[in-house]
């Protein structure tokens, strides 16, 4: 609640006690990744007043939700207007690309995240890699290429890496084997033009296991979250079609706090600097996805924002207060007072269910039960659920449902994410069986 201005503020000749104004934060999206920052935020000590817009039937339980539209600037900018948050928090990047930051910006808002010139380097892949040039950071060897004989021109050895350029949801990236995969790829993306988009990344193939470090920055300064590792594929064993993520673990065993850090000074802070340098300063979460390879780690991406299902894993053993963080780094440099991320000493395991046919298409209106079973130390976070017509819990999308557990290890963590997930069921329920597998045998 706000504090207004009363009749009189003083009680028997002494001031009232001084009104604390509580914050309230806004944060923008409705998936797993979204409800898992919500439940952060609820563990702050300020107690924030949260509202998530548009939220989901679970996140609903931890915050308030509102109707809204994540990449409409109008709507943003109006619900903002009402509600002042003190902070707002945006989760996908489509509205961080869309320039919501700047919009919030010139409404006087602050807003934990990047400009829209800032989020280029996830909207842009060509652009991304300009910048990872200039700043001297290690990743893949590419062309950018407009045409398809351009294309085939690039290519020096199979197999190869065949990006389309703008956003494609994880979806533009293709591995192609020999050239007829190659000229298919090409054609698709720069003949058919299944992404709208004018040019085509070709890449080197890199060769080793993939890791994801995200780091909070403030314009100057990087700070390295727990590193993570997320599944890609549908199915056991990284088969099957790219999904948007089917399971995660943190931290990743063979990188540690210090050695995060170190990958944070080789990888992150040169981006930072470069845009700095650019006069397009980076605020928000810097998330590098890497190639462990041979040679050292070497940059496959960059996002600007949390990771999905990464941030599920992560944020759990967070010991720090998130909403101090995510204000400092709105102001440059404001992470420097901060000292070191305070971490719960344990593994995190976090499980995806989705729905049928996902991730070709998806089935709604299953009924979800078991939940209750859940025991209370298990992180259960919502994105696509919803209300059936007697108020049930249904399936509302692909992915369904995220379980994180923790555990002293591995093994204990997984045996816990599992146990939960198990309880969980609706028709046609898909889960991994093999997630963090590698790291407890
Ligand atoms: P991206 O959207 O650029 O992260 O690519 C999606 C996925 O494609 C990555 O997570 C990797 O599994 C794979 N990938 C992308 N670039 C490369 C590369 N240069 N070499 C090998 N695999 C890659
Ligand atoms: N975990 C992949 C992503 O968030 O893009």
């Amino acid at each position: 609640m706000r504090w207004r201005e009363g009749r009189s503020r003083l009680h028997h000749g002494r001031p009232a006690p001084v009104p604390q104004v509580r914050d309230r934060v806004l944060v923008l999206g409705a998936g797993a990744r979204e409800h898992a920052i919500v439940q952060a935020l609820a563990r702050s000590p300020r107690a924030p007043e949260l509202i998530c817009a548009p939220g989901n039937v679970g996140i609903a339980r931890d915050a308030a939700v509102r109707v809204l539209r994540p990449d409409d600037r109008g709507e943003v900018v109006g619900l903002a207007r009402e509600l002042r948050p003190t902070l707002v928090v945006v989760g996908p990047e489509a509205p961080l690309v869309a320039g919501i930051a700047d919009a919030l910006a010139e409404a006087g808002i602050r807003c934990f995240g990047p400009t829209g010139e800032a989020a280029r380097l996830e909207g842009s892949k060509s652009y991304c890699k300009e910048v990872m040039v200039a700043a001297g950071v290690p990743t893949a060897a590419h062309s950018v290429v407009r045409t398809v004989s351009e294309g085939l021109a690039a290519i020096h050895r199979y197999p190869v890496v065949i990006k389309a350029d703008g956003l494609a949801a994880g979806k533009g990236v293709v591995i192609a084997e020999n050239e007829a995969q190659a000229t298919a790829a090409l054609r698709e993306l720069l003949v058919e033009r299944r992404f709208a988009t004018e040019r085509v990344v070709v890449e080197e193939h890199l060769v080793g296991e993939e890791l994801s470090l995200l780091a909070l920055c403030d314009g100057v300064n990087a700070v390295a979250l727990a590193s993570a590792r997320d599944y890609k594929r549908i199915y056991n064993g990284d088969l099957g079609p790219n999904t948007g993520g089917m399971g995660s673990f943190s931290p990743v065993p063979a990188v540690d706090e210090r050695r995060a850090q170190e990958i944070c000074a080789a990888v992150h802070q040169p981006v930072l600097d470069e845009l700095a340098r650019r006069g397009t300063p980076f605020h928000g979460v810097l998330y590098a996805g890497l190639m462990m390879t041979e040679d050292g780690p070497k940059v496959l991406e960059f996002n600007v924002r949390f990771g999905d299902p990464e941030t599920q894993a992560i944020l759990p053993r967070l010991r720090s207060d998130l909403l101090k963080l995510l204000e400092a780094a709105c102001e440059p440099g404001g992470l420097a007072g901060v000292g070191p991320l305070l971490w719960a000493d344990q593994m995190a395991v976090t499980v995806v269910l989705a729905s049928a046919g996902y991730p070709e298409s998806f089935s709604s209106g299953d009924v979800i039960t078991g939940l209750d079973r859940v025991p209370e130390n298990v992180f259960v976070t919502h994105a696509g659920t919803g209300r059936g017509r007697g108020g049930e819990l249904v399936t509302a999308a692909g992915r369904v449902l995220s379980v994180t557990a923790l555990g002293p290890d591995a093994a204990t963590a997984r045996a816990a994410a599992y146990s939960a997930a198990d309880m969980i069921r609706f028709d046609g329920r898909q889960m991994r069986r093999d997630i963090a597998l590698r790291v407890a045998p």
